[in-house]
C-alpha cells in the first residue's frame, strides 16, 4: 500500500498521464467551478488542474496534492511563472493524508484501487454539495449525478460527476 512505502517518489502505482488540457477544461466544466469554490485535484501531476481552475475558471482556490516530488517542482515553477502563488498551493503528499474538508470540488484521474482507499475519506470529509470529478474510472458503489464522454484524435476519455448528498 502507497502509505508503507518509505520513499513515495519511487511509487509508481498510478503512473503519471496528464489530462490533456481540453479535457482537464470539460472536468471542470462539468463541475460548474466557479467563484468561491476550492478545488483539489488528487495526484495533481504537473499541477494544470488547479491553474486553470483558478485562472480560467475564477475559482477562489486551487490545490494540487502530489506524491511525486519531482512534479510538485515542476507544477509550482508554472504556478509562480504565473504569478498565482496566493491562490494556487502545492502539496507533495500521499492524497490519503491531506484533509480535504475545505474542498468544494474535487478532481482525480487515478486507479481504482487508490480510489477505494480514497472513498471512506471522501465520504467522510466532504461537505453536501462539493462535487467529484473522475477521469475515466468509476467509484465503486456511488451513483453518478452526470457521465460525459469526449472523443479526441487518439482515444475516448470518459469524465464522471459525483456529488455529495446526492451519490454518496
Ligand atoms: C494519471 S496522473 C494525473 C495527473 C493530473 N491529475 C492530470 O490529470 O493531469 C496521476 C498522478 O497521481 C499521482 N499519485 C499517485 N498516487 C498518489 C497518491 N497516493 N497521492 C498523491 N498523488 C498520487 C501520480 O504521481 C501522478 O502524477
Amino acid at each position: 500500500m502507497l502509505w508503507e512505502v518509505p520513499f513515495p517518489e519511487l511509487n509508481f502505482s498510478v503512473p503519471y498521464v496528464p489530462t490533456p488540457r481540453h479535457v482537464a477544461r470539460e472536468m471542470l466544466k462539468l463541475a460548474e467551478v466557479g467563484p468561491g469554490d476550492v478545488v483539489y485535484d488528487l495526484g495533481s501531476g504537473d499541477g494544470r488542474i488547479p491553474i486553470m481552475a483558478v485562472e480560467e475558471f475564477g475559482a477562489s482556490r486551487g490545490v494540487g496534492v502530489e506524491i511525486r516530488s519531482d512534479l510538485c517542482q515542476i507544477a509550482w515553477e508554472e504556478v509562480k511563472k504565473r504569478g498565482l502563488e496566493d491562490k494556487v498551493e502545492i502539496v507533495n503528499a500521499d492524497a490519503l493524508d491531506v484533509p480535504l474538508g475545505e474542498a468544494t470540488v474535487v478532481t482525480m484521474f487515478l486507479l481504482p484501487d487508490l480510489m477505494e482507499l480514497l472513498r471512506p475519506k471522501l465520504e467522510r470529509e466532504l461537505r453536501p454539495g462539493a462535487r467529484v470529478v473522475s477521469h475515466e474510472y468509476v467509484m465503486a458503489g456511488w451513483r453518478p449525478v452526470k457521465v460525459v464522454r469526449i472523443e479526441d484524435e487518439h482515444m475516448y476519455h470518459t469524465l464522471i460527476l459525483y456529488e455529495a448528498g446526492k451519490s454518496f
